[in-house]
């Protein structure tokens, strides 16, 4: 009677299957060294299609405020995040600079009025019969609408996430600590707009460290010389892409995690992530000799999340060989999934 049953805190070494705001509350307090996770980007992925920007910033901001009670004092919470490069803005001011390149023709509204004050009668179609263009910019210039997509689409602007993040943390306790870079393949391929603006292709995302206030360890022998040298100290993360993601389709590489882990935790120590995937977050916490627990809200992930486990185990004597290994797992679950 009235004693506290602790069996109910989610257990170590496990994937739970449910929604992150409501498993966070069953985390045994000031129990987590370090919990790293990805969460939706909010750019359209299966598994966030039904939220709304609003719904969208309410998860980060209670998943980030559930943290606070269940990381360790001097633990850390690191998000793994990339701004919005494609986000629909209604309020901002459909212009736009015209777009002159070597394959399109340079053509102004006073050069179509010329052209039709000689033939009143021709229509928009036989306009741009004349000038060798799609009868869509013979209208755009004559309405002076010069915007790729219409004038009823929103236009497009870059959604910077970093200070959205930190005021989150902030409000919770959690300070900002540190922030690395984490340099990707270029994905010249999904980057729509390169050739009709001066934006940049997508080729990085960001590792926001935050620090709950209490005693950490400093122990620079964790990372050999070596690895201090080359990314223990340095903000700038270069990390190849997950070229086979057949199994989960935003998947960060092994090595993002398991640099995390490796620097701000101690063997046995207890690895989160909320938003666990496939699964990569616990395999990088068991080569490192960390325990785990995961979480998401997609069965299948859970599913994905535990045979890759299971498989990783069953190889792991062989360490050297951990990439390769991943890879046929992940070719495996593709096949059964
Ligand atoms: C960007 S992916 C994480 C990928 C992971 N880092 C990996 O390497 O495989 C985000 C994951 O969060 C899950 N998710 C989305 N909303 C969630 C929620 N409210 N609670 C728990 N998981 C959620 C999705 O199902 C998806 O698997």
């Amino acid at each position: 009677m009235g004693i506290i049953k602790f069996t109910d805190y989610l257990s170590p070494n496990n994937i739970y299957h449910g929604d992150a705001r409501i498993l966070l509350r069953k985390m045994e307090p000031d129990s987590i060294a370090l919990s790293i996770w990805s969460p939706p980007y909010f750019v359209g992925k299966a598994y966030e299609k039904d939220l709304t920007y609003g719904d969208w910033k309410s998860l980060l901001r209670e998943t980030i405020n559930l943290h606070y009670g269940l990381l360790k004092p001097g633990g850390f919470l690191a998000i793994n995040i990339a701004d919005i490069l494609c986000f629909k803005d209604e309020a901002m001011p459909k212009i736009m600079a015209e777009n002159v390149s070597r394959r399109k023709i340079s053509l102004t509204r006073e050069q179509i009025l010329n052209v039709k004050e000689k033939h009143p009668d021709w229509n928009r179609y036989q306009l741009a019969k004349h000038f060798g263009c799609s009868e869509q910019t013979i209208h755009r210039r004559l309405s002076g609408n010069n915007i790729r997509g219409g004038k009823y689409q929103p236009q497009t602007r870059v959604l910077i996430i970093g200070g959205m993040i930190e005021e989150m943390a902030l409000n919770t306790g959690l300070y900002p600590y540190d922030r690395r870079v984490w340099v990707k393949d270029a994905a010249w391929e999904n980057s729509k707009w390169h050739t009709l603006s001066y934006r940049a292709v997508d080729e990085f995302e960001y590792v926001y460290i935050f620090w709950k206030p209490g005693v950490t360890k400093i122990d620079r022998s964790r990372l050999t010389k070596e690895e201090w040298i080359n990314w223990g100290s340095r903000g700038v993360w270069e990390i190849p892409s997950v070229r086979s993601n057949a199994d989960h389709d935003s998947k960060f590489p092994m090595e993002l995690p398991r640099r995390a882990i490796k620097l701000l935790t101690e063997p046995d120590d207890i690895v989160l992530d909320c938003f666990i995937g496939s699964g990569t977050t616990a395999i990088a916490a068991i080569s490192e000799g960390r325990r785990y627990i995961g979480i998401d809200k997609e069965e299948k992930s859970v599913s994905i999340s535990k045979a890759a486990i299971d498989a990783y185990q069953k190889y792991a004597h062989a360490p050297q060989q951990m990439e390769l290994m991943i890879e046929e797992i992940e070719s495996t679950y593709e096949v059964k999934l």
